[in-house]
């Protein structure tokens, strides 16, 4: 028997602790709950060693069995050491938030990968990030090991991510040479213990960068040649690697088309170079080109005609909404299309457009939402969550999900107080996508702050509304991608830019007849065929359209009448004005709990709830004076009053790169009073 000390993860000591014929670890509630014992027999850990002499077929490798004993106490049953380690941090997640262990509890990961997406560059930005620099510090690997990679580790495992992708989509070829190699392979070690694979993004072109070939063609012997060698040596460095992530003809990246081939004759050369050594590829379905006349209906047109002819191991990575993480979008119609091709989903926790790490935005909402959507591909009940659990189509080996991170080097870990609630929230969903947004961010508070029900319920109560409330500030009623610029924070939907797809004109359409994408099958672009029925007639349909998605699917006069029986106008009026008033409450609820919260980390979220609540001023006030030059009609008088003029916020330059948030004081002045 042996003593281990509890932090905030799993202590290395407790990682070793196995048992023979069944696995236990058993929390000593006398202290406090920081004191665990467990038997010690074996002096090495390995996550996938069988521990159970007869395999529990229900746990399978990462499941667990929590059940008391005779004496009362609580014990974890795994077949392998990782389920051990799910099933101890479970516990203590229950006993931090008071929960007693009575009846047996089972819990089986729902997805088998699990995994992040850093978009980190070898130079230490991270494409929109948001709390600080690159955790990986290149420059000073594989010589200098900082304790973060460990941390890091614990965080993850506790919460069941075991995958991450540690380099950004836009890949740089240099990731795949053997210098930075040999880096990965020490993270890869340091995160293997905690049950965690490395996977990396890869460049398409790097046969061309790195060997001087001539071509990229996945079709050319050279180029299989050479993906086939540097797969060999990269799994003679790191045995377990994961596999790849890739973004290809998209944005600029290089890609199959550049050569005249297709995204699965890509994909399958990635593919068949790892199979033998059970890695996998990730293929992005974002893509979209300047021409088309309307981006949302792309990853479809793409990627339908293409299905059934990727390789069992290439997973199609979908992100949730059919354009880019807009705070509201419906579910990309993509997940309904496929029957014979893997597929998965792909969220962001970094808010690149939710108010970066400067707004407490709890997201957690916003994916229940898309993975509970109905797709209705093979009838009721083909959920998102379904689809990509492989569940519609009977291919459940390959269930992944995929998060984009919002962790850097920052002290918080993700630039905001609150915001780690998102990266939680992530590695919860994926575990078990069934897990309610109340249930989660209640025992996030409770690990994070404290259990007192007097902080833990207001507080919960204005993250679970944080969300609809960005949403009402930022681009209410189906509105989308209203930016200023390349940056991504503030509005700017006067904005002009180098293509017709990155301009906001090309989404709000604001015009003297009205305002609004018309997605619609007879007067315009169709993107409502892309879903079953009932769902594209309900879109299709101006009555049946839900509010919410209202201008996603149609162009309306700024006089159309709403359900609730105002004109658009006001409906867009008032729905700001509930965003701004519920913005300023957050304020009031952060303050009535001062007395449960640490003054640093009270004073930081209080002063990032500020800037909150005047942002949503600053939103309101860009949108409706720049949609009135159409309109023609008068922001009601009982809502707040813009505070600049049209032409001031014209003016006004936010001049901020994709690696970056603005600091507080950059910001437009806006007066609470
Ligand atoms: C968005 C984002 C880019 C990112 C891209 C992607 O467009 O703004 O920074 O590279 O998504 O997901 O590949």
């Amino acid at each position: 028997m042996r003593i281990v000390k509890y932090v905030f993860g799993l202590s290395v000591a407790l990682m070793a602790m196995s048992l023979q014929s069944c696995t236990q670890a058993r929390p000593e509630n006398k202290s406090g709950h920081d004191l665990w014992l467990g038997d010690i027999t074996s002096p090495v850990f390995a996550a996938n060693k069988k521990l159970l002499d007869n395999y529990d077929k229900t746990l399978g490798d990462e499941g667990f069995r929590i059940k008391n004993n005779q004496k009362g106490d609580a014990v974890v049953y795994a077949n392998t050491e990782a389920g051990l380690m799910y099933g101890t941090y479970h516990l203590k997640r229950l006993y931090d938030c008071g929960v007693k262990v009575d009846d047996e509890i089972v819990e089986v990961p729902a997805y088998k990968y699990r995994i992040l997406n850093h978009w980190d560059n070898p130079n230490l930005t991270v494409e929109r990030g948001y709390a600080g620099k690159s955790l990986w510090k290149w420059e000073e690997l594989p010589g200098k090991i900082r304790p973060e990679y460990e941390e890091y580790a614990r965080a993850n495992a506790s919460i069941g991510i075991n995958g991450t992708v540690l380099n950004n989509v836009n890949a740089d070829p240099c990731m795949l040479t053997r210098e930075y190699l040999e880096k990965v392979k020490v993270l890869a070690d340091i995160f293997r213990p905690y049950n965690i694979k490395v996977y990396l993004s890869l460049n398409f072109a790097a046969p061309k960068h790195l060997a001087n070939l001539k071509t990229s063609d996945p079709l050319d012997k050279d180029v299989i040649k050479w993906w086939n060698d540097k797969v060999a040596e990269i799994y003679s460095i790191i045995p377990d690697f994961g596999g790849f992530l890739v973004k290809a003809n998209s944005e600029g990246q290089s890609g199959p088309q550049d050569y005249g081939r297709t995204h699965a004759d890509g994909a399958n050369m990635i593919a068949d170079a790892v199979k033998p050594y059970g890695g996998i590829v990730m293929w992005r379905a974002f893509v979209y080109a300047a021409e088309s006349p309307d981006r949302a209906k792309q990853a479809v047109e793409e990627f339908k005609p293409l299905d059934g002819q990727f390789r069992d191991n290439v997973i199609i990575q979908i992100k949730n909404g059919p354009v880019d993480f807009q705070p509201r979008e419906p579910f990309s119609p993509l997940f309904g299309q496929l029957e014979h091709t893997n597929i998965m989903a792909e969220m962001q926790i970094t808010q690149e457009y939710l108010g970066h790490s400067n707004h407490m935005v709890y997201l957690h909402p916003m994916w229940k939402e898309c993975l509970d959507s109905d797709t209705y591909q093979k009838g009721k009940g083909s959920t998102v969550a379904a689809e990509t659990l492989g569940k519609v189509h009977g291919n459940t080996e390959w269930s992944a999900i995929a998060g984009v991170t919002n962790i850097g080097d920052s002290v918080n870990w993700c630039g905001h107080q609150l915001a780690q609630a998102n990266w939680y929230a992530f590695g919860r969903m994926a575990w078990n996508p069934d897990l309610s947004s109340e249930q989660i961010i209640d025992e996030w508070l409770m690990q994070t702050f404290t259990t007192d029900r007097k902080f833990v319920e207001p507080v919960a109560k204005m993250m679970l509304a944080s969300r609809e409330a960005c949403v009402k500030y930022e681009m209410p009623l189906g509105l989308h991608h209203c930016f200023s610029g390349a940056g991504h924070y503030g509005p700017g939907p006067w904005d002009r830019s180098s293509r017709p797809d990155w301009e906001p004109a090309y989404y709000h359409k604001a015009a003297a007849d009205g305002i609004g994408f018309d997605r619609t099958s007879k007067t315009g672009s169709d993107a409502v065929s892309q879903y079953h029925e009932p769902l594209r007639s309900l879109y299709d349909n101006v009555e049946t359209c839900p509010d919410e998605l209202i201008l996603w699917f149609h162009h309306l006069p700024w006089d159309y009448k709403m359900k609730s029986g105002r004109t658009l106008w006001n409906e867009l009026c008032y729905t700001f004005e509930d965003g701004i008033q519920e913005a300023r409450g957050f304020i009031g609820t952060w303050e009535s709990v001062e007395k449960y919260v640490d003054p640093y980390r009270y004073g930081q979220v209080h002063e990032k709830l500020i800037r909150q609540a005047k942002d949503a001023i600053w939103w309101r006030d860009a949108l409706m004076l720049y949609f009135q030059q159409y309109s023609k009609m008068e922001i009601p008088s009982d809502c707040t009053k813009p505070q600049h003029t049209l032409d001031e916020l014209r003016r006004f330059r936010l001049r901020i790169s994709n690696y970056e948030t603005p600091a507080l004081d950059k910001l437009p002045d806006y007066t609470l009073e």
